[in-house]
């Protein structure tokens, strides 16, 4: 079974606050999830394979560590977007797929109408980045469409999940981590976490 982390620490604590706040504006709100996205890279990236390789500095040849293995950052359309920015000024080299997908809002069933992927998916190690983990539903069908595409190596990264999103994802993908920064208590009737931070997308984007 995949791991679940809940990625501590006070600073992504702090920002959380804000971004929990309905009073926050769309600025505030898509720089503070941003930065969060670029606070959980250290954590998610911690076990990543490494390669040595010979350098030489000014002074001499030294042994030094590489990623062994290219990164790729695949955001769910449009809130994962929030985050990309903020995990791809950490890891530079990563490539970036996109899968757009949009919930019913009456049967909270996610639908496809976008999906553009780099080729080599097999030997890379896959982000999933969407800030919202609710039913599972959006995560499931995205890791679906990469692992039809041969993606192996797969991590989610969100920002608030729930128990039922958690429970959902890890039946449908158990090889796939989980890091989250918050687990809250449940989805109300209409599929929002509770007490979450409301409809990411639009909070990013200013759509509502
Ligand atoms: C939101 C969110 C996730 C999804 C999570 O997207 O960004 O993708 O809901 O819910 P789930 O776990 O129940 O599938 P939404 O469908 O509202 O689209 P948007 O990002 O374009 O606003
Ligand atoms: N999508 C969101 O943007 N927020 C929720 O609380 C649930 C799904």
């Amino acid at each position: 079974m995949g791991k679940l982390v809940i990625i501590n620490h006070p600073l992504i604590e702090h920002k959380l606050s804000i971004i929990r706040n309905k009073l926050t504006d769309t600025k505030t709100f898509r720089e503070n999830v941003n930065e969060i996205g670029s606070l959980v890279t250290y954590e998610i990236t911690r076990d990543l394979a490494t390669k040595t390789v010979e350098v030489e500095t000014p002074i001499t040849t030294t042994t030094c560590l590489t990623l062994a293995k290219e990164v790729v950052i695949v955001p769910i359309l449009r809130a994962g977007l929030g985050m990309v920015d903020g995990i791809h000024t950490v890891i530079p080299t990563a490539k970036i797929g996109h899968i757009g997908l949009y919930r019913d809002e009456n049967t909270l069933l996610p639908h496809e109408y976008y999906v553009k992927l780099p080729e080599s998916l097999e030997l890379a190690t896959i982000l999933v980045v969407d800030p919202m983990l609710a039913t599972g539903g959006s995560a499931i069908v995205a890791i679906n469409k990469i692992k039809q595409r041969g993606g192996k190596d797969i991590r989610f990264v969100g920002l608030v999940g729930c128990p039922e999103g958690v429970k959902a994802l890890r039946e449908a993908h158990p090889d796939v981590d989980i890091f989250l920064v918050k687990q809250d208590s449940h989805l109300n009737d209409k599929g929002y976490i509770v007490p979450g931070l409301g409809d990411c997308g639009d909070r990013l984007f200013g759509t509502k």
